[in-house]
């Protein structure tokens, strides 16, 4: 899942690219489902039990989709995709993941067993497809990105591609043409927002699919989501997390009371003084915390550890967990910005021109061009909302509360002219919109496997949310490890035990409702 300060994208591409700072570029923390080392061109694939050579990894595949699903005659449009039937033997499984809201290149290696994918392939004698999404990589039904084109960029539109795709697809291997989903078991798995896109494709197409895996499924649409940092804040050191709070709520006091003076100098302690807004302010400050999704088993993320080390190590000592108090905080934070983390964020930008998003002739917005970012924007702005802001009054919090859903709802109406008029709530209009459409935490769909990582700074939007207590049963396991976003797929990541056991127990699922397929079909 892309950071929605995204938003901003256009305006950051520039700057990021000069970073001369070991710090990692911050607005480029990872998003999304993890990439997973590709296969070697150069090895041949054999068929696991033929031993016969078969394609590579690395070769794309085109097929027709309908550009709109409500219009046929509108015509169809080259949507990419990768394939490998390694381990598939006649009967088997199909198992079909899109990387979702980014380019699918890079991603071959979810067709092999790298993966949650390829282990679930092995289990069920499967034939692995990488689908790329509607509207990003080079899978777009127009040429641009206009507000007329991206009238068919909706979530119901990217479902209606898995069906269309599942039913209409001639897979390039012997059979390839016989395993519809009528014939044949098909499996969805996803990570991230295609996570939540397997649950509502379940929901959505009773049928379609015969079972689903959902890593990090983000299936409750949040229009103000301060939950975003709640997960951070519970599993970041102790200290790190009081003193971010003690600094974060001397910023708001200082904002809050209006003056001028007062405020200028409080910036002036982050170098930030030339951003004239507190919302563009407010999401400076917040920059840090991308780092943490980066995170994972292998490598915990080392840009926030940057950070709290920053905040927390003073002359080799570190702060016990009450942390050092207010001004000791108020000042390492301020030199963390001038010490190299404005430069990773920046480079040459001056505060405003880094930070600014009040200028609505800014030549920032309403580039058409195809981007992901602007696509992925496009479905927050117009469905998922997930604004990362601050927390609720009475809540603690890691980010500014003057970062309100206001900031990112400008964001939609100057960068997607004329498409967004509404009311101020419009975000948690929509997101209750999608949550009424597809289910939201509420679904009741069987063979639907969620697994999700409780550092997971999504965790949230899932159904392993805090106090959650959501339908669950052997027909809808709800498993849950020590993991990060998505950290699941990946075997890798198998090295926690916890990781690996939900690994394990959806293989284990995955192979029993196989069995129940070939017994329902016998
Ligand atoms: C940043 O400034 C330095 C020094 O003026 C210059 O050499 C460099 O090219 C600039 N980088 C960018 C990305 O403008
Ligand atoms: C993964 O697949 C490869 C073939 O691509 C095979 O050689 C290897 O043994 C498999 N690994 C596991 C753990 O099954
Ligand atoms: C505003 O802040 C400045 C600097 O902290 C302070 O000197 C001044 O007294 C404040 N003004 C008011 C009206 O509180
Ligand atoms: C304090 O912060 C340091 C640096 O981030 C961290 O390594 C340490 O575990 C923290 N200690 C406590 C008690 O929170
Ligand atoms: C947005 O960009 C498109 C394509 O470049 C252009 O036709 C349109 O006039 C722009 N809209 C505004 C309000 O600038
Ligand atoms: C989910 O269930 C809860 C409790 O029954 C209900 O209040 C809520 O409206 C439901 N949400 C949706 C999106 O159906």
């Amino acid at each position: 899942m892309l950071p929605a300060n995204l938003l901003l994208s256009s305006l950051f591409l520039a700057s990021s690219v000069a970073a001369l700072s070991p710090l990692l570029d911050p607005w480029h923390a990872r998003p999304h489902v993890p990439y997973v080392d590709e296969p070697d061109d150069s090895v041949s694939v054999f068929h696991v039990s033929t031993n016969e050579q078969i394609s590579s990894y690395k070769e794309t595949y085109y097929f027709d989709q309908l550009i709109d699903h409500s219009n046929p005659k509108l015509g169809t449009f080259k949507q990419r995709y990768w394939h490998s039937y390694e381990f598939y033997e006649p009967g088997g499984t199909i198992v079909l993941m899109t990387p979702g809201e980014v380019s699918a290149d890079g991603f071959t290696g979810y067709l092999t067993n790298s993966t949650i994918n390829g282990m679930i392939m092995q289990a069920t004698n499967g034939a692995g497809i990488v689908l790329e999404h509607r509207f990003f990589g080079k899978s777009s039904p127009y040429p641009d990105l206009s507000v007329k084109s991206l009238r068919v960029h909706t979530i119901q539109q990217s479902i209606d591609d898995l069906e269309y795709f599942a039913k209409n697809v001639k897979l390039p291997m012997p059979g390839g043409d016989k395993v519809t989903p009528d014939k044949a078991p098909w499996i969805m798995i996803g990570g991230s927002y295609p996570g939540a896109l397997v649950s509502y494709a379940m929901h959505n197409k009773p049928g379609l699919f015969w079972a689903g895996y959902s890593s990090s499924g983000v299936v409750q649409a949040i229009g103000h989501f301060w939950g975003y940092f709640e997960p951070i804040r519970q599993s970041m050191p102790k200290n790190c997390s009081a003193d971010v709070e003690a600094v974060i709520g001397y910023v708001d006091k200082v904002l809050d009371s209006g003056n001028a003076t007062a405020i200028h100098d409080m910036k002036a302690i982050f170098g930030l003084e030339g951003i004239a807004h507190d919302d563009d302010f407010g999401a400076a400050m917040k920059l840090p915390f991308n780092y943490w999704q980066e995170g994972s088993i292998e490598s915990e993320s080392v840009g926030f550890y940057q950070f709290c080390d920053a905040l927390e190590v003073d002359k080799g000592k570190s702060a016990p967990a009450s942390g050092w108090g207010l001004d000791h905080a108020l000042k390492a934070w301020g030199a963390f910005w001038k010490d190299g983390f404005y430069n990773a964020a920046c480079g040459n930008s001056t505060a405003e021109a880094c930070f600014g998003t009040h200028d609505p002739t800014s030549s920032s917005w309403n580039n058409t061009e195809l981007s992901d970012g602007r696509s992925w924007n496009w479905l927050l702005c117009n469905q998922f909302g997930f604004w990362m802001i601050g927390a609720s009054e009475g809540h603690p919090t890691l980010v500014s509360r003057h970062l309100t859903a206001q900031y990112n709802e400008r964001g939609c109406q100057y960068d997607f002219p004329g498409a967004f008029k509404g009311p101020k709530t419009l975000s948690i209009l929509n997101a209750l919109a999608v949550n009424n459409a597809y289910g939201g935490w509420n679904v009741t769909t069987d063979r639907l496997i969620f697994a999700n990582g409780q550092r997971d700074p999504w965790r949230e939007a899932t159904v392993a949310a805090d106090g959650a207590s959501f339908p669950k049963n052997d027909l809808q396991p709800h498993l849950l490890s020590d993991g990060f976003h998505c950290s699941d797929m990946l075997a890798s990541e198998g090295k926690s035990k916890a990781v690996k056991e939900v690994q394990d127990k959806a293989v284990e699922y995955m192979t029993k409702w196989y069995a129940d397929w070939k017994k329902a079909k016998a």
